[in-house]
C-alpha cells in the first residue's frame, strides 16, 4: 500500500508544494462539505467542532486532533487519510474523501495551521529531511589496506553466490563474501589485494565500522556455529571473534566508536557484546522470528532490528531499552540501513516494499511496493518476484536497492524512486555504495561483483584461473 501518495500526484503540483495552505482558504471549505452534518456548533460528535479554527485547536473527546508540524501523528490528518490504529475513520459512514483533499489537510498540518495568510505557524513546521552529507564518523585518516599475506582465492569450478559485500565508507576499500574467505578490492585499480580467512563458515554479513577502521564478519555452519570476527583495517589481523552461537548469524553490525556488537539469526535472539571484553552485555527477545537484518544507528545511540515475519523495533543501544516499533511489512525484512545523518532509516523486504522511516515520529514518511515488480514479457503467472533482497543508503544520501527483478534500482533520499538499472542476466544478491556515493556494487548469485556508476557496468579484476 501506498500509504503517502506524494503530493505532487494530486491537486497539489509539484511546483506549487510549498504553496501556503490556510484553514480560511483551503480547510474549511474541505471540512465544511465533508464533516459538518456531525463536527458543527451545533452538532459536535465527539466534543469536535470543525467549523472554526478555535474549534479544531479545542480539540475533541480524546485531545488535541492536531499536532502543528506533525501530521502523521495528528488525529484529524489520520482520521481522514484512514491510517494509524485505533483512530476512527472519517468521515464515519462515508467513503474516503478525494485524496487531493486529504493532501490539503496534510500540507496545512505540517506547515504548522496557519488560519490566515498573515498568521504564523503554530509551532514547529514539518522537519525538512533534507540531506547535507556530514563528516559525523569521518577518520583524519581513512584506513587502507595496500596488501595481504593471503592470495585472493581463484574461481571455483562450481561459483559461491556472494553472500555479502561491503565497501569501506572512507576508502576507496570493497570487502566480498566467499566460501570461509572474504576477498578485499581497491576500488580504484579494481584489482585484488588479497583475502582474509573465514574458516567459520560463510560469511553472511560484512560491515566497516563507521570510520572504516574495522571490518566486521559474521556467519557460520548451518545448525553448527555462528561467529562473529572483527578485523584491523589497516593490517588486515583478526582482533577478536565474538559469539558462541549453534547456528549461523545471519544479521550483525559494530556500533559507531566500534565499543558494542549486536547479532542474530534464527534463534530469534539479538545478543549485543562488548568488543572490550567479548561478553554479552544485554539480548533482546522481543523479536518473533528470525532475525534477518539489523543496524546501529551512525552516532551509535540506537539500534534497529528486524526479522522475517516483517517486525522490526528500535533500541536504545546502551542497554537495550525499546523505543518503537515500527510497524509496515508484511514479510521478511532483508534490510535495514540509515541514512549518514541518523535522522532516516530505510527497510525493505520480500514484500517488495521500501519504507523510509522518520525516526523520531517512528512513522514512514515514504513507503513503495511496486519498484521491484519485474517487467513482464507475456503473461505472468502467480505472484511476481517482486522482494528487495539488499538496500543501502549511500554516502550522498541516497537509496540503492536491488531485487528479485535482478534490476538496481536508485532512489531519492526521501525515497522517492529515481531510476533503475537494465535487467541484469544473472540473479543478484547484495549491494553497497562507494565512499564517494558514485558506485553500486553490486554480488550476484555466481560469486561476480558488478560496479555500476548509474549508466555503465564496470567489471571487478577477478584472479585468472
Ligand atoms: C456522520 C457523522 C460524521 C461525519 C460526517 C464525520 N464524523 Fe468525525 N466523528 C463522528 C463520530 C460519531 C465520532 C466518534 C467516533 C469514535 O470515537 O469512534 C467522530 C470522531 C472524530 C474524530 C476524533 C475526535 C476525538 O477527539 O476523538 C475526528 C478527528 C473526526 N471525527 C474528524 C472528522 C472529520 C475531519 C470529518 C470530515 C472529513 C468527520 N469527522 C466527519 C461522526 C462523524
Amino acid at each position: 500500500m501506498n500509504r503517502f501518495l506524494h503530493l505532487c500526484s494530486s491537486l497539489l503540483i509539484c511546483g506549487q508544494l510549498s504553496a501556503q495552505i490556510t484553514y480560511d482558504t483551503h480547510v474549511k471549505p474541505v471540512l465544511a462539505r465533508r464533516c459538518l452534518p456531525c463536527h458543527s456548533a451545533g452538532e459536535m460528535r465527539s466534543g469536535l467542532n470543525v467549523e472554526s479554527f478555535n474549534g479544531i485547536l479545542k480539540g475533541g473527546g480524546s485531545g488535541d486532533v492536531v499536532k502543528p508540524g506533525r501530521p502523521t501523528t495528528s488525529i484529524l490528518y489520520l482520521a481522514v487519510a484512514h491510517e494509524g490504529n485505533g483512530i476512527p475513520r472519517m468521515p464515519v459512514g462515508g467513503a474516503r474523501i478525494p485524496e487531493a483533499e486529504i493532501n490539503i489537510i496534510k500540507e496545512w498540518i505540517a506547515q504548522g495551521l496557519l488560519e490566515n495568510p498573515a498568521s504564523q505557524p503554530k509551532g514547529p513546521v514539518a522537519p525538512s529531511f533534507d540531506y547535507k552529507p556530514a563528516a559525523m564518523n569521518k577518520p583524519t585518516t581513512p584506513a587502507m589496506l595496500a596488501k595481504l599475506p593471503v592470495a585472493p582465492p581463484k574461481p571455483k569450478a562450481r561459483a559461491h553466490p556472494v553472500t555479502a559485500i561491503a565497501a569501506s565508507p572512507w576508502a576507496p576499500l570493497l570487502a566480498v563474501a566467499g566460501h570461509e574467505t572474504i576477498t578485499l578490492y581497491n576500488l580504484e585499480s579494481r584489482q585484488p589485494i588479497g583475502a582474509l580467512p573465514f574458516p567459520e563458515g560463510i560469511p553472511y554479513v560484512l560491515r566497516f565500522s563507521r570510520d572504516g577502521a574495522i571490518l566486521l564478519a559474521a556467519g557460520g555452519k548451518g545448525a553448527q556455529t555462528g561467529k562473529v570476527a572483527l578485523y584491523d583495517v589497516a593490517t588486515g589481523q583478526r582482533t577478536i571473534t565474538i559469539g558462541q552461537e549453534v547456528d549461523i548469524i545471519l544479521a550483525a553490525d559494530i556500533s559507531a566508536g566500534g565499543k558494542l556488537v549486536a547479532l542474530g539469526g534464527p534463534n530469534k535472539i539479538v545478543k549485543v557484546f562488548s568488543t572490550a571484553t567479548g561478553q554479552q552485555i544485554y539480548q533482546l527477545t522481543k523479536h518473533t522470528d528470525w532475525i534477518t537484518a539489523l543496524e546501529f544507528s551512525p552516532d551509535g545511540s540506537k539500534l534497529a532490528t528486524a526479522d522475517r515475519a516483517g517486525g522490526i523495533h528500535l533500541w536504545e543501544s546502551a542497554a537495550g531499552g525499546i523505543i518503537v516499533t515500527l510497524a509496515e511489512h508484511k514479510d521478511s525484512v532483508n534490510a535495514l540501513t540509515w541514512r549518514p545523518d541518523g535522522k532516516l532509516l530505510a527497510s525493505a523486504g520480500e514484500d517488495g516494499e521500501l519504507a523510509v522511516w522518520d525516526v523520531a515520529e517512528g512513522f514512514p514518511i515514504a513507503t513503495d511496493t511496486k519498484a521491484h515488480i519485474p517487467p513482464a514479457k507475456g503473461p505472468v503467472y502467480g505472484t511476481p518476484q517482486s522482494g528487495i533482497l539488499s538496500a543501502a543508503y549511500s554516502n550522498d544520501g541516497r537509496i540503492a536497492t536491488v531485487g528479485r527483478d535482478r534490476i538496481v534500482h536508485l532512489w531519492s533520499t526521501l525515497g522517492k524512486h529515481q531510476s533503475a538499472s537494465k535487467q541484469f542476466p544473472q540473479m543478484l544478491t547484495r549491494l553497497t555504495t562507494s565512499a564517494d556515493g558514485n558506485l553500486v556494487i553490486i554480488g550476484d548469485y555466481n560469486g561476480g561483483v558488478t560496479l555500476w556508476d548509474g549508466k555503465q557496468a564496470l567489471p571487478l579484476h577477478v584472479p585468472q584461473k
